[in-house]
Parts: structure tokens; C-alpha cells; sequence
């Protein structure tokens, strides 16, 4: 009985468990997998952090909320945002040349100062500024004329607006429960701004910020999905919208163990900051990059790359060269990314992996100048061809350890010639006989166990 009653329980706390975890998450991701099929195959996007805090080169917002900076000094900034550098067509090339498929830029931080002419608030760059421009839609177009996706990226928060409760990190206007219709006049704005940005740019993706300051409720969070969806069904809108977002978003932290959302995406800087902060040079290489890039697509997500332009708008030399040497890495290994599925449970090779949509095609991500022979463990399947992007030559490949009385396959040792190494990151392709059929198993050789 006592027996019983134990299991009974334990079945009760899993289902409490796993029904509370999927209430974090509003969206079923089998209603959403046909508009999200683009997302899935993009891999990679470009995150563009522009506004105000380019000028002087300081925290995005934060500088003024953490008081590092007093609020007047930091809007001083408005005087010096020209963007006279800003070149929309040159700066979708140069995403476009990244091999991103969609990029998304800022319209508007936690500092509240819009991008383009907002009826809805005179604090934007258009009226207030010496850049007297919207800046959003000669990019939007541009990357729609390069075939490139378009990503708006929205505060939720704004701490400039009088409306708003929250302003610097230890002090806030006033709290939502003493003052509702302060609070509803901020949505009133907000949901104003976003259906400004709905209907004048269409963007193909909503990137929100912000969430974690109010509830779901209080954002009215499936009200807003609900009218972004209403503008445009197949819009995207990421993990920062409490819990009615169609992706997570996990920001600059490596995920070890494979996220367990169906979709999801890596953002992350160039070096240590979001816009452009002059100090900082402390930018990842092309290999870092290369190698993050590939080891997030290999648990079934996609990065997305962050750049800061100047005040002037111009793109930090660092920063371009980073995206070219990135564009000429897909360029010559995109096969084993964009268009693939998450690759091989760990275990199997030990690095980056991924599979061709029907599982027939392993692709095996190897650092450069690896001399050792790479290693497949598990690998049932015989295989029909081995290469490295880039060649058509058939690698060498030597399978040891194939017991003929037993069922557990053989190791596979595959080498690389020297001259077929890619300078970052070569990508091995297996071409299998069947779809990937792997050994499981602990070494037991009559069972599959
Ligand atoms: C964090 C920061 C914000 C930055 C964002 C990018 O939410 O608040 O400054 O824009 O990360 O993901």
C-alpha cells in the first residue's frame, strides 16, 4: 500500500512540476513551427546596438540607472548624435557579406530614445538630434533588398518617460498598484509605439527587452502578442515577453547542456559591450567566434552577433573584419550549418556537430591545424563517403575495434591532410548509408546495452 501510495505521489509531483514549467511558456510550439521554420534554418543573425550612448561610448542605459552617470549628462548625448557615418546600404552588405539571414537593430533602449519620428513622444533621434533622421527604415530596406530578415528590437522598459514606475536603480516614480491609471497611460504609449513600428516597418521578428521589471499581467504580455500577431501572423517574437515569446534568448551565457526550448537563440557581443565603448578592445577573434557560432548551432540554436556603431554610425574596424572573416568562413563551410539540425548527442565526437535535415549527412566541426586524426564513437552506420568542405577528395578514414561477434561498432578515425585544413574551423562531411543510427550503449556486446 505504502508502496503505492509513494509512487502516486511521486507521479503527482512530476506532473506539478512539468505542468508549472510549461506555464513559463504561453506559446505551443506545435502551432508556431510552420512560421518559425525560417528562424530554425537562419543559424545566424546580426544584433546592432545603436542610440545615444554611442557617443560618448558608455553602458546603453544602464549608465544613467546605475548612476555612473547622471541622467542630464547621459541625455546630453542628444547634441552629439549626428550619424553622419551611417550608411544603411554599406551596413546591409556588410551583414549581408556576414552570411547572417536576418539582423536586428535597435529602435529604441531602455533610455527611451526612438530611432525613427515617433508621433507618440517627441524623445527620439529625428527631433531631437542633429541626425534629424529615421534611421530605421533605410535600413529595414536594405536589408530586405539583400534578401535579409528584419528584427526590431524594443524596450519594453523606458525610464526617460514620466509614466513609467521604474528610473534609476534606487528610485522609482511610483509602483503600478498605487497608481493604475499612470500605469495605463504608459501602455497607452508603448502599445502606440508598437503599432507605429507594426505598420510603418513590418518587422519579420520582435526582439523585446525589458520583461523582467513587471508581470505578464501588468505588460498585458499576451495582449501584445495578440496585436503584433493580428498586423503580421507570421512576425517572430523572441523569449523577453514573459512567457509569450516563440524563442528563448539566452544572453552571453554558453549554454553547456542543450536548451531544452525547441527554438533558441545565443546573443552575444564582439567584445564586452553591447554599443560601442572606444576602451574596449577586447574583441573575440574570428576563431572564438567561429567556434561559438558552430557549438550553438550544434545544440539547435542560432547566434545572434552583436555590433555598436560609432556615434557617427560608422562600424568599429574590429567589428568589420569580424563579420567578413566570419562571411568567408560560411562561404566556404555553410553547408555544414545553415539549413542543418542539431548534431550528435555528446559523446559521439568530442566538438561541434551538426546533421542534414534527412540525418544521412554528419558534419563534424574541427579546430584548425588539428594534426591528430579526428574521432566518431557509436557510428553503426557504414558510411559511403568522407570529405571536408571545400574538397571533393574522399579522407582516409580507418575503423578500429570492430569486435565481429559483437553488436557495439567500431571507433572511426578520420585524418585531414594538412592542405585541406580551413585556417578557423575545418568541417568534415560523413556521408552515411542510411540515417544516422548510433550505439547507445555501455560496452555490452550481445545487447545494444
Ligand atoms: C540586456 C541589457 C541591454 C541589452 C540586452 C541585449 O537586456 O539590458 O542593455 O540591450 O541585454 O540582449
Amino acid at each position: 500500500m505504502f508502496k503505492k501510495l509513494s509512487h502516486l505521489l511521486v507521479v503527482l509531483v512530476t506532473i506539478f512540476c512539468t505542468g508549472y514549467a510549461q506555464a513559463q511558456h504561453h506559446v505551443n510550439p506545435d502551432e508556431i513551427k510552420q512560421k518559425m521554420k525560417w528562424f530554425a534554418d537562419a543559424k545566424l543573425g546580426i544584433f546592432i546596438h545603436y542610440g545615444i550612448y554611442s557617443v560618448k561610448g558608455i553602458d546603453e542605459s544602464w549608465s544613467f540607472h546605475n548612476k555612473k552617470i547622471s541622467y542630464p549628462d547621459y541625455m546630453s548625448q542628444l547634441k552629439g548624435f549626428t550619424a553622419s557615418q551611417y550608411n544603411p546600404n554599406e551596413l546591409a552588405d556588410l551583414i549581408k557579406e556576414s552570411g547572417a539571414r536576418y539582423a536586428v537593430m535597435t529602435t529604441k533602449h531602455h533610455d527611451g530614445v526612438a530611432l525613427w519620428n515617433s508621433k507618440y513622444g517627441p524623445l527620439n533621434v529625428v527631433q531631437k538630434t542633429p541626425a534629424k533622421r529615421d534611421l530605421l527604415k533605410p535600413l529595414y530596406d536594405a536589408l530586405r533588398q539583400r534578401g535579409v530578415k528584419t528584427g526590431a528590437y524594443f524596450s519594453l522598459i523606458d525610464w526617460s518617460h514620466s509614466d513609467y514606475p521604474g528610473f534609476l536603480k534606487d528610485s522609482s516614480r511610483y509602483q503600478v498598484k498605487d497608481q493604475p491609471a499612470k500605469w495605463a497611460k504608459y501602455l497607452t504609449f508603448m502599445n502606440g509605439q508598437l503599432d507605429e513600428l507594426a505598420k510603418q516597418y513590418n518587422p519579420d521578428l520582435w526582439w523585446f527587452d525589458g520583461d523582467w521589471e513587471h508581470s505578464a499581467e501588468e505588460w498585458n504580455a499576451a495582449g501584445v502578442r495578440q496585436k503584433l500577431l493580428g498586423y503580421n501572423p507570421n512576425t517572430i517574437i523572441n523569449g523577453r515577453l514573459q512567457g509569450y515569446g516563440d524563442y528563448d534568448t539566452p544572453e552571453q551565457n554558453f549554454p553547456v547542456s542543450r536548451p531544452a526550448y525547441k527554438w533558441w537563440e545565443l546573443c552575444m557581443t564582439s567584445n564586452d559591450n553591447w554599443g560601442f565603448q572606444p576602451q574596449d578592445k577586447n574583441f573575440k577573434t574570428p576563431y572564438e567566434i567561429i567556434s561559438i557560432f558552430t557549438d550553438a548551432v550544434s545544440y539547435g540554436g542560432n547566434l545572434l552577433l552583436d555590433i555598436g556603431p560609432k556615434g557617427d554610425g560608422s562600424i568599429p574596424a574590429e567589428e568589420v573584419n569580424l563579420l567578413k572573416e566570419l562571411g568567408a568562413w560560411n562561404k566556404r563551410n555553410g553547408e555544414g550549418v545553415f539549413n542543418t539540425i542539431a548534431g550528435m548527442p555528446l559523446g559521439h565526437y568530442y566538438g561541434a556537430s551538426t546533421l542534414s535535415k534527412d540525418s544521412t549527412v554528419v558534419y563534424l566541426f574541427v579546430p584548425a591545424k588539428t594534426s591528430a586524426p579526428v574521432l566518431i564513437k557509436g557510428l553503426k552506420n557504414s558510411i559511403k563517403k568522407v570529405s571536408v568542405l571545400g574538397s571533393d577528395t574522399p579522407l582516409n578514414y580507418k575503423i578500429v575495434g570492430k569486435i565481429s561477434w559483437s553488436v557495439v561498432p567500431g571507433l572511426t578515425y578520420i585524418t585531414i591532410p594538412e592542405n585541406l585544413q580551413d585556417k578557423y574551423m575545418s568541417v568534415i562531411k560523413v556521408e552515411l548509408n542510411g540515417k544516422l543510427d548510433l550505439y547507445r550503449g555501455k560496452g555490452g556486446f550481445l545487447t545494444n546495452e
